[in-house]
């Protein structure tokens, strides 16, 4: 495969237990999931989960017809296999989104949540995501906030070099990206969406806070001061929710799901353990029920 910009590689890592479960983070978990429900229509076809990871967040997609799991990670891909079950309404899918495996035109809604901030390069994903939708089609984008008010209190007190009032993004740690709220919108508007709604999420990220309060109260406070995103975005992390632009028709839904990520190709041989193209001939591993088109099996 050519060269795509550097990935995180979350293969085998233990994110699931190490981030989230019993790590005290059900209160950052219920504000994503009380933005997603705002942004996001209840109901729909074909629905990609772009760095779905272990499938978190995949309960709140019942409305749709069709999910997709997509994630660079195989294992945490199994996991969410495990959380979710096989019954075929959910799709997994080990790929790089910079070398994206989804038809062009064929989902009505897509989310990348707390994925876009390991990306050094934002247009191509972004344009990777826009291209796999069709016209009209729902993008619920979350992203880490550079202009948030602890990063504004340590500028001001000159314990951080970086500015966050710069719109450059800027990488903490490696492969790991704060965004200005405007960057991102300019980004979004130049692969073809466009911004409708912005949420401000997560104001209460602080473990003082969290042990002192009871979670739903905060929760409910957060509810409350998320919809001043719209204007005054300062919170540690945005919700955006973006309308595919366009007036191509759209392809069906029914249609593809899948382009070999090679030649582009949609006319897949989808085998029992293998993907062949019926294009140029490569073989892509799909073991277990996990499609695989990260590195191909081989040509024919
Ligand atoms: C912080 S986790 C978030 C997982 C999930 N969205 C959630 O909120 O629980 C980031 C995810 O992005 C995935 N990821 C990173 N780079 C990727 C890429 N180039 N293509 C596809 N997935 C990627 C990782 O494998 C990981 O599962």
């Amino acid at each position: 495969m050519s060269d795509t910009p550097a990935i995180c590689n979350y293969e085998g890592s233990s994110y699931r237990t190490d981030f989230w479960e019993g790590r005290g983070r059900q209160y950052e978990d219920q504000v994503e999931r009380v933005a997603l429900r705002r942004l996001l229509p209840p109901t729909g076809k074909r629905l990609v989960e772009v760095g779905g990871g272990f499938g978190r967040l995949t309960d709140e997609f019942t409305g749709y017809q069709q999910v997709v799991i997509m994630d660079y990670s195989r294992s945490l891909l199994e996991e969410a296999q495990k959380r979710h079950g096989t019954d075929g309404r959910i799709i997994y899918v080990a790929a790089n989104i910079y070398q994206s495996p989804l038809a062009t035109g064929s989902y009505d809604a897509a989310t990348m949540i707390r994925v876009i901030h390991h990306m050094r390069d934002v247009p191509a994903a972004l344009g990777q995501v826009r291209a796999a939708l069709a016209p009209g089609a729902t993008f619920v984008l979350e992203f880490a906030n550079k202009r948030n008010f602890k990063a504004m209190l340590r500028h001001l007190l000159r314990l951080q070099k970086w500015s966050p009032y710069s719109l450059e993004p800027v990488e903490f740690v490696e492969l790991n990206f704060d965004f200005h709220p405007r960057y991102m919108a300019q980004s979004l508007q130049q692969v073809g969406f466009s911004t409708e709604r912005r949420l401000a999420v997560s104001h209460f990220r602080l473990g003082i806070l969290k042990r002192l309060v009871p979670m739903r109260l905060l929760v409910g406070l957060d509810s409350l001061l998320q919809p001043t995103g719209q204007f005054a975005a300062y919170a540690p992390s945005i919700f955006t929710q973006n309308i595919a632009q366009g007036d191509n028709p759209p392809a069906a839904l029914d249609g593809p799901l899948f382009k070999c990520p090679q030649c582009a190709s949609t006319q897949l041989d989808d085998q029992s353990d293998v993907v062949v193209c019926q294009g140029c001939g490569t073989h892509w591993d799909k073991r277990d029920g996990i499609y695989d088109f990260r590195e191909p099996l081989s040509h024919s």
